[in-house]
């Protein structure tokens, strides 16, 4: 296809904002599925998206759709609809996506207005020079507004109420006219044909039949079957074994010329070799310059992932090696603790990536598990000036500390203007710094927060829900490191460390940290035969202190005298029972008083 007759393009919303049901009319409209091959949510292929109700991967199906072209007679054009994950931690594959696109359909629930990730999205596209068109959804619902939300929408992006397109994904009114929209005014893409192949790698997904599917767009030369291609940023070289289209399923073609968008197989079998970002270009006289805006995957989040059963170790190690052939912003190496056994420390993009690998663990591979608190990378600078990277509290230096940096993130929060009051206080309460605040209408309102990341993914989200009434809507992205005053607080039973539930806080929270965390822990730990002081400290400093009264746990006296198979029962019993004790030190602790204790803050 000729580059003036494609339109490259994407929608951006905030999540439930009708993406997917758009996308599926859009399937339907251009007859690339038929009415009865239609399922809901097409394009969201795992079932834990569906579930969600989230898009985690991007794809990109291929639309053909006659609509009048620039002389106004009806000619058959291209449009590639790429799809973009939906959430902040995916911010990296988002602006990939993006970059793939030359315009973008801002897409704007009627009934809720612009949230946070509209906005975060939006700014992305505009960073990405894409050509904006903005449409409300859902304007059959009852509770629609969309004169008030077309104000909001125009306010934001300039232009007047009356150019927003106001659709329905689901009955479908409007979209016909955003379609030829998409044509009239989103550029056309633009690339040398006869220059060396480039091509940006905007996602690739593991599948189990054919290995590793790279989604790509063509920018510069043309890429064809059977000829061996190079990534750039590893200089690897792969045979191309397949070069096709999706509509919406995968269709193998003669190649892809400018901008074309498609995918190809080469057979490798884990998406860490064809990473997102990287330019391929061809293996024989490719291009010497990469596309810019490359980057590798960088987990901010750690975790200890354990198994609540022990023996369940090797198939969770098995598990995560299959998982990271489909993600390759996962890491994870093995760990132990005292406390939990044998696990693996797991790096993530964020909080919702954790969750979702978690989730995929226990319901794909069938595991139980337990996750220890999260935290963020610490660059700790001693006195001596050597440096740590600390992403585990236990790997914290003891020693003479000269700095500690922390990665901080700019959050942009909406919501009605009658909580500014309370969102302010609780974004105080996280050191947070106010960058500004606007009105978006007289009851809506964006704040800008300059906030340490790990302040922000404990529990601010749920906090922030909570003291709004599920109003306010958050978005953050990371803009670098700062100094803090942060150390680390050790929880101690009859003097011994527990590891799982150290952390690193700021000095004004670790008092609020040990005495809520001995409290907790004076609760769950049965009484032992001898008296247990549950400590908190900071290095050899206690700061907070609980007590665990002695108790004489005599489980023969209840057998007066006679009854050994009775006697044998019982102490067989209190042997079963032992296994799943911890020791710590001369401490016997449930497991479940661990696990209790980890999961309920
Ligand atoms: P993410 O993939 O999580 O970003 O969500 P999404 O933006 O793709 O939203 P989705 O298409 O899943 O729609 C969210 C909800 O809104 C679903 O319950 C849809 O049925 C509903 N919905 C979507 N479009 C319309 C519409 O035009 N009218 C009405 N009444 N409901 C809609």
């Amino acid at each position: 296809t000729p580059p003036e007759l494609i339109r490259n393009f994407c929608i951006i919303a905030h999540i439930d904002h009708g993406k997917s049901t758009l996308a599926d009319r859009m399937l339907q409209l251009t007859g690339v599925v038929e009415e009865r091959a239609m399922r809901a949510q097409y394009l969201d292929r795992m079932d834990i998206e569906r579930e969600r109700g989230i898009t985690i991967k991007s794809q990109a199906v291929r639309l053909p759709w006659a609509a009048p072209g620039r002389d106004g007679k009806t000619i058959d054009h291209v449009l590639n609809l790429i799809d973009t994950p939906g959430h902040v931690d995916f911010t990296y594959e988002v602006s990939r996506s993006l970059a793939a696109c030359e315009g973008a359909v801002l897409l704007v629930d009627a009934a809720q207005g612009i949230e946070a990730q509209t906005l975060a999205n939006l700014y992305l596209a505009l960073e990405n020079d894409l050509h904006v068109i903005p449409v409300l959804n859902k304007i059959d619902l009852p509770a629609a507004q969309p004169e008030r939300y077309a104000e909001e929408i125009a306010h934001i992006i300039g232009g007047s109420p009356d150019d927003v397109l106001r659709v329905s994904g689901k009955t479908g009114a409007g979209v016909k006219e955003l379609l030829d929209k998409v044509v009239a005014e989103i550029p056309p893409p633009v690339g040398d044909a006869d220059a060396p192949a480039r091509a940006m790698i905007f996602d690739s997904v593991y599948d189990i039949y054919r290995g590793v599917i790279t989604y790509i767009r063509v920018i510069d030369g043309k890429i064809t079957p059977r000829e061996r291609i190079q990534m750039m940023s590893t200089r690897a070289i792969h045979e191309l074994l397949e070069v096709g289209v999706i509509s919406p399923e995968p269709i193998p073609t003669v190649g892809l010329g400018v901008g074309e968008v498609g995918y190809l197989i080469t057979g490798v079998k884990d998406v860490r070799q064809s990473k997102v970002g990287d330019t391929i270009t061809s293996a024989a006289k490719g291009a010497t310059v990469p596309l810019g805006g490359y980057r590798d995957p960088r987990p901010m989040v750690y975790s200890g992932l354990y198994p609540l059963d022990g023996s369940d170790y090797p198939l969770l190690r098995d598990a995560l090696d299959k998982l990271r052939l489909n993600d390759a912003a996962l890491t994870y190496e093995p760990e132990t603790s005292a406390a939990l056994g044998f696990g693996y420390r797991c790096g993530y993009l964020g909080l919702l990536h954790m969750e979702i690998t978690r989730d995929r663990l226990e319901r794909e591979f069938g595991l139980d598990l337990i996750s220890t608190t999260p935290n963020v990378v610490y660059r700790v600078t001693m006195e001596d000036t050597t440096t740590h990277v600390v992403t585990n509290p236990s790997d914290w230096p003891s020693g003479k500390i000269r700095d500690i940096v922390e990665p901080i993130v700019r959050c942009t929060i909406i919501s009605p203007s009658e909580y500014i009051g309370t969102i302010m206080e609780l974004c105080q309460s996280r050191r947070g710094s106010l960058g500004g605040m606007d009105y978006l209408s007289e009851t809506r309102v964006e704040l800008r927060y300059t906030m340490p990341l790990g302040e922000i993914i404990f529990d601010f989200f749920d906090a922030l829900k909570s003291r709004t009434r599920g109003y306010a809507s958050l978005d953050y992205e990371e803009i670098g490191m700062q100094e803090a005053d942060l150390v680390k607080v050790d929880i101690l039973l009859q003097g011994e460390a527990v590891d799982a539930f150290s952390a690193i806080v700021h000095k004004d929270s670790a008092y609020g940290y040990g005495v809520s965390m001995t409290a907790k822990l004076r609760e769950l730990i049965p009484r032992q035969q001898f008296e247990v002081p549950i400590q908190a400290a900071v290095g050899s400093r206690v700061i907070a202190r609980e007590t665990i009264r002695a108790m004489r746990k005599d489980v023969l006296a209840k057998c007066y005298g006679g009854d050994i198979t009775r006697k044998r029962k019982l102490l067989e019993k209190q042997k079963e029972g032992k296994k799943r004790m911890k020791m710590v030190g001369r401490v016997e602790v449930p497991q479940e008083a661990f696990i209790a204790a980890l999961s309920t803050d």
